[in-house]
């Protein structure tokens, strides 16, 4: 009886044992064609993790076999970067001359679960002569868009997308799905670039693999290349959750145990396996992964005196005379014959060392010099911690000065040399040896808080790279407080500009470069909010923020409140922090900090190059008044044209003004959830820069004058005064509409 209960346990334990996932037979193909079709996929039923992984393998009409998930063409399948390749269709948009237009017919993209487009590997084209793509998700969700505009054929530059036949934006995570929307914003004369740009095109793509080619307009090229279609690189994952709910359930767990670990999925839902450092293979498998032999590799991992040794998921270095192999140096230190040497040295120097140290002492210098070694350690440790979790190799392309270096450079931080008081700190102007100009930031006071704030501002700058964003040179961690040392910016704050003191010697501001500096400002915040590897939110935007170079280009700077936000985090709740007249009435009321509250500082940014008024201002009563609150009241009275600043008035026109105004009505709702994204925001004032650029060469050229365009250097070429525009502003039909469904877009429920 008690061996029949025993045997009935064993089979229940077997069954047990068993009851994991399936494994794929060794009848299972693992290539279609050339291509290697790696475990979780498979070709044919059974063979796959599931059934939505299986992959059809078909013999196309060229006589080759290719595989297809979900009827797209598949090129690559990694397992362990948990990624694949498919061939996609090119939505395009051609001109038909029996209607005289451009044929705009909807064009949408769904990828089945467990797929999503890449946000890394992938970007959002459109190539076109006066043209607007954007695409947006079943949700009315606005994903990624961009203008893009050209007069002639020869203003294009092979390899340079930047809005001259070419635009590009980066796109969401987690993206499945999405729909196309292309727009003719030629609305003066379409039929002027369609003579020499048959088709245009919207698409997502691989970034890696385009390079934009000037035959893409003049030409169907681009269409050709693949027979209509691009590769594009898709994420995908298994399950829907994470992994440490998937471990839970072991029958259903795909990572094998044994030198496997369990990724989630940076894109979205699900989790993702992968062999454990050392090893390498597939870790679907079962034994999938196998021990990498590091030692065989060139050049040896290990120095040239020492041996190199596989050891089981890893390797290790032996020293001759049995030294130690020191990690970090990647060097072996004394051996046997060393320690001996060393040990009858090591007294001579100990002596040696005492009387130094006596000597050392009485010198004031040598005390200095180890507080200073003492600072860098201690905030080197701070800035390493920071920088572990994140990018290390950001760290290379910070350089590290020396105090001497920059006390040199500021004439030992003169009171002549500083530049400003910053939030956060005093600013230096200072010159490097090499002659460079550059600012340097150092903080008032000395509290830890502060600090914090410094290697902050570090770890953040240190991962940026965006034309419109101040750029990092380094840092100097010697002094009490670390320096930052930035890129010097020639020609002062935005704030300075608008509302300097002086009113005889106030800059000229165009309406055309408060547009672009507009423009530039939410690129830079977008770029920060969903391009870099993690998003970023400022906290702290305002115009006194807002650098400006020679040519009136864009800069944004001061990230020492900013806040990396991990991806699946989109709020945090945090102290409240920010400048007033700035700050996101709902955060400050909640705490909760959200994107939505750098728009909202944004559009206090607006209404100051509409007004030149400052966030808080005394008015004609000498009365204390938030701008932002006085601009909505107008709004709403529609008495908005009184406090318009004349400049403005000027040059502007009235639809120009409105749709400025209306931009930032939106960026000022109460609601965050209301206020469009910054990606939104930068569409919008891109679209209005193409426009007038439009409308002014089509002014120019009525006018018989030549237009002279820069086709590589896209922001000189808006930034290029074409004189003051006092046209009227009738509006072509078509503009209208394309206006209202920009607006419509933005404002619809998400
Ligand atoms: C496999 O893909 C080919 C080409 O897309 C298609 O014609 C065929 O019907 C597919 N077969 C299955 C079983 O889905
Ligand atoms: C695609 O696969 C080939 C070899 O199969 C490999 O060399 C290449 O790097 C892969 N490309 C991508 C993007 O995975
Ligand atoms: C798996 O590990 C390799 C090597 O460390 C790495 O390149 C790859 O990105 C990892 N894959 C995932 C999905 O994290
Ligand atoms: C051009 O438009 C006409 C009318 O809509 C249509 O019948 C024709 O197929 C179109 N031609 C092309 C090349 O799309
Ligand atoms: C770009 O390259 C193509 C060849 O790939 C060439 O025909 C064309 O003239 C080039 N365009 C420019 C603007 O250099
Ligand atoms: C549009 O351009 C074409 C060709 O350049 C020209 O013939 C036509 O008169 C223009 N139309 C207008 C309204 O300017
Ligand atoms: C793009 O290429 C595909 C396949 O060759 C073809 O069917 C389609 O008509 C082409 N479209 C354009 C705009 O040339
Ligand atoms: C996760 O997957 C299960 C089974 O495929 C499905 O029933 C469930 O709705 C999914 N959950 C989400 C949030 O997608
Ligand atoms: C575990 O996974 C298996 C196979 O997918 C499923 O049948 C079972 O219901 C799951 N168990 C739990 C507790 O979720």
């Amino acid at each position: 009886m008690a061996s029949v209960l025993l045997l009935g346990a064993i089979i229940i334990l077997l069954n047990l044992a068993s009851m994991s996932l399936a494994q794929p037979n060794h009848k299972c193909r693992t290539h279609c064609g050339d291509i290697e079709i790696p475990y979780p996929f498979g070709i044919g039923i059974g063979c796959a993790i599931e059934q939505r992984f299986e992959v059809n393998c078909s013999t196309t009409a060229d006589g080759i076999e290719r595989p297809f998930i979900h009827e797209q063409e598949v090129l690559n399948i990694s397992a362990s970067r948990g990624q694949s390749r498919v061939l996609m269709t090119i939505p395009s948009y051609c001109y038909n001359s029996s209607i005289g237009k451009m044929d705009l017919h909807p064009w949408d993209f769904y990828l089945a679960w467990p797929y999503r487009f890449s946000d890394v590997h992938n970007k959002f084209i459109s190539i076109g002569c006066n043209s607007m793509g954007y695409i947006y998700t079943g949700k009315s969700r606005y994903v990624a868009g961009c203008v893009s505009v050209c007069w002639s054929p020869e203003e294009l530059a092979n390899g340079s997308c930047v809005g001259i036949g070419c635009c590009q934006n980066t796109i969401t995570k987690g993206l499945t799905s999405y729909h196309v929307v292309f727009y003719d914003v030629d609305y003066l004369n379409s039929t002027t670039s369609w003579h020499f740009n048959p088709c245009g095109y919207s698409m997502v793509v691989e970034a890696e693999n385009f390079v934009f080619n000037s035959e893409y307009i003049t030409t169907t090229r681009f269409n050709d290349t693949y027979k209509g279609r691009q590769p594009v690189v898709l994420d995908w994952a298994i399950g829907n959750v994470t992994c440490e709910a998937a471990r839970r359930n072991m029958s259903s767990y795909a990572c094998r145990t044994g030198n496997t670990v369990c990724v989630d999925s940076p894109n979205g839902l699900g989790y993702l396996c992968n062999c454990s450092s050392g090893y390498q293979g597939n870790p679907y498998l079962s034994n999938g992964c196998t021990d990498v032999n590091e030692c065989e590799h060139s050049p040896s991992p290990c120095p040239k005196s020492a041996t190199c040794q596989n050891i089981v998921g890893g390797y290790q270095c032996l020293c001759p005379f049995g030294g130690n192999f020191a990690k970090e140096t990647n060097s072996c230190t004394n051996g046997l014959i060393g320690v001996i040497i060393g040990l009858s040295c090591g007294i001579g120097v100990l002596f040696i060392a005492l009387v130094s140290a006596l000597l050392i002492r009485r010198w004031n210098q040598g005390i200095k010099i180890r507080v200073r070694k003492a600072h860098f350690r201690r905030n080197k440790c701070l800035v390493l911690e920071q920088l572990i979790s994140s990018d290390e190799s950001a760290m290379h392309s910070t350089k590290i000065f020396s105090l001497d270096e920059l006390e040199k450079a500021t004439d030992n931080f003169d009171s002549t040399r500083i530049l400003g008081l910053g939030g956060h700190g005093t600013v230096y102007k200072g010159i490097l040896s090499d002659q460079r100009v550059v600012a340097i930031k150092k903080s008032k006071m000395v509290d830890q808080i502060e600090i914090d704030q410094f290697i902050n501002e570090l770890a953040i700058m240190s991962q940026i790279n965006h034309r419109n964003v101040v750029k990092l040179f380094g840092c100097c961690l010697e002094s009490e407080v670390p320096l930052l040392v930035y890129e010097f910016i020639s020609n002062g704050t935005l704030s300075e500009i608008l509302h300097g003191d002086n009113l005889s010697s106030r800059t000229s501001l165009t309406w055309d470069d408060r547009i672009r500096i507009a423009s530039e400002a939410s690129s830079a915040l977008a770029y920060l909010h969903s391009a870099a590897s993690i998003p970023i939110f400022h906290r702290d935007v305002k115009s006194a923020n807002i650098l400006l170079t020679d040519n009136f280009s864009v800069k944004v700077a001061d990230f020492g409140a900013s806040r990396s936000i991990s991806i699946d985090e989109t709020r945090v709740v945090t102290a409240v922090q920010g400048t007033f007249g700035y700050l996101d009435p709902e955060y400050y009321h909640t705490g909760q900090l959200t994107e939505k509250s750098d728009v909202y500082s944004f559009g206090v940014i607006i209404v100051e190059l509409l007004t030149r008024k400052k966030s808080i201002f005394l008015d004609s009563h000498g009365e204390n008044k938030n701008l932002c609150h006085y601009f909505v009241q107008r709004q709403q009275d529609n008495t908005i044209k009184e406090i318009v600043d004349v400049q403005v008035l000027e040059e502007g026109t009235e639809r120009q003004i409105d749709e400025m105004a209306s931009l930032a009505m939106a960026c000022l709702k109460h609601r965050g959830e209301e206020r469009p994204t910054m990606k939104e925001v930068e569409l919008r004032l891109q679209a209005m820069r193409g426009k007038m650029v439009m409308k002014r060469n089509h002014e120019l050229e009525r006018h018989g004058e030549a237009v002279t365009l820069l086709p590589s250097n896209y922001s000189n070429y808006f930034s290029t005064s074409f004189g003051a525009a006092n046209s009227s502003n009738q509006c072509v039909t078509r503009c209208c509409t394309m206006e209202r469904e920009l607006v419509s877009w933005t404002d619809l429920p998400r």
